[in-house]
Formats: C-alpha cells, structure tokens, sequence
C-alpha cells in the first residue's frame, strides 16, 4: 500500500528536514520508489539535494500551472529517489499559503492522493509552525511523526501540537495517525536527554526512537549529498545512527 508520511512538530530547528530526507534516502535505497515533497517555503530539503534550478516548483503544481510530473525530478545518487521541489528564494510557495490555499485546504491531499499510483513512499518535509500550510500538509498523510530535541520546553512543544493535531483531525475529518516520536540528536551521556526520552515514553502514547548527535548530517548538507552514501576522510554515520535508520525505515512504512 503506498503511503504518505510528513515529519513535524511546530517547533524550528528539531531535525525535520534532516531526518524526513535521510528516511526518503533510506527508502529508495532499500528499493521503493520514494518521493520527498519539499512543502517548506524555505526550500531547504530542495537545496540540498538539486544542485541546478528545475522548471517547475511545488506551488505551480498546487496552482496548476503545470502537471507534477513536469515539476517532480529524479535526485540522481540514488535510483528511484525523487522531489517536488520547493524554491526557497522567490517566495512563490509562502505567497500562495498565504493567499489562495484558505479556499482548497484539501489541494495537498488532492496532490498526494494522485501521486499514490506512482510512488510507494512519499515523504512530506514541512516547515515550522502549525498556520494553513502546515496544517493542509499534515491532513494529507497517512501518519505523523514528530521529532523532537531533548531540550528544556520541547515537552510543552509536543503537548501543544498534540492538543492542536486533535482539533485539527476533528474539524477536517481527518485519520491522520501520530504515534512515533523521535528524540533527534540523543546523546546518552546526558541525563536531562535519558530523562525526556523517559518521559515521552512513558505518556504510553508514543513509540520512540532515539537518533544520536551525527555530525555528517550537516556536512553532507553542505555537500549537497545523501548521508548514507557520504564520506569524509573514509569515514561514514556512526554505526548507531545507520541502526537508527534503519529500525525507523522499517516501522514507518508498514
Ligand atoms: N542528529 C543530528 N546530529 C547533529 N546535527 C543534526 C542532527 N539532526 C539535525 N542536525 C542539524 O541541525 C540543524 C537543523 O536541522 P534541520 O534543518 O533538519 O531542522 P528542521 O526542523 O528541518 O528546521 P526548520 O524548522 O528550520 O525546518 C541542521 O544543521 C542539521 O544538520
Ligand atoms: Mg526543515
């Protein structure tokens, strides 16, 4: 069955693009064929991974200025690993959000649905904050995942998004599941980062993962590259954030 799945929590800066892309990358390598849909106006998942400017960008899809086909590319390390691009300069994305999304809130899901019969996998990379874009996104998905830092407030951040999801799913009739929680850049070490991933855990609500502090994410963005395939100096992920990976590959697609 395919599926769609968008990673979020409102909060910036938790690891949304960097664990949506390497889990759309983890996909396709083991043979789906996987689609990441940049639904962030900052465009970041789209910078990462093209290294030229294509035609087409995710708003005219949703404008219907073009078909998806002619706005989706291949990103060409990896065979069966697309993304409908978003272009973080121009604004066209946050314009349209703003603007005419009010009246079709069900435009994404519409998309996502038709993209269905070519992808077994889509991955939606979404932008901070819980305003219409966001919250058109999360109703188009099959499941949420949420991740989160072991920080201070991040608990109050899942509360919050866990109360708005519910409103949400109510007032749009939505199924949408979230029962996944990853405690990203997880450092064992660290009392307070074992004492949160305690405390998610015993909610009983969530499965939770844990994705340690990987310093070849950042320089495999910087590269323009897909971190499971990266190198510097001969030396790849850590074993444990491979294993993490992993595991996550497996349970989300089920
Ligand atoms: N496990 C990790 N270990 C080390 N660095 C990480 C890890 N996860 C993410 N990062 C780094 O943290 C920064 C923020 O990550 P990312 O851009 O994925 O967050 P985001 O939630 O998508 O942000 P935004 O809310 O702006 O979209 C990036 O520089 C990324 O390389
Ligand atoms: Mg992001």
């Amino acid at each position: 069955m395919p599926k769609a799945v968008a990673f979020h929590l409102q909060k910036g800066g938790v690891g949304k693009t960097t664990i949506s892309c390497t889990l759309a990358c983890q996909s396709a390598i083991r043979g789906a064929k996987t689609l990441i849909i940049d639904c962030d106006p900052q465009g970041n998942a789209s910078s990462w991974f093209l290294h030229s400017s294509p035609s087409y960008e995710l708003a005219d899809v949703l404008q219907g200025k073009c078909y998806a086909k002619d706005a989706i590319v291949p990103i060409d390390q990896v065979e069966g690993l697309y993304i409908l691009p978003t272009f973080g300069i121009g604004g066209t994305l946050k314009l349209y959000s703003e603007t005419k999304l009010y009246d079709e809130p069900f435009v994404i899901l519409d998309l996502v649905s038709e993209l269905k019969s070519e992808f077994e996998h889509i991955v939606l990379d979404l932008s901070p904050g819980l305003g219409r874009l966001e919250r058109s996104c999360l109703i188009a998905s099959d499941e949420i995942v949420t991740p989160m830092v072991p920080e201070v407030f991040s608990l109050d951040g899942l509360e919050i998004f866990i109360e708005e999801l519910s409103k949400l799913k109510k007032n749009m009739h939505s199924t949408v599941r979230h029962s996944k929680i990853i405690i990203n850049s997880f450092d064992e070490r660290i009392r307070q980062h074992r004492d949160i991933y305690a405390a998610a855990e015993s909610s009983g609500r969530f499965t939770c993962y844990k994705i340690p502090v990987e310093p070849l994410f950042r320089k495999a963005q910087e590269a323009g590259k897909v971190p499971q395939l990266y190198k510097v100096r001969g030396r790849g992920m850590k074993v444990a954030t491979i294993d993490a990976i992993k595991k996550l590959d497996e349970d989300i697609w089920r």
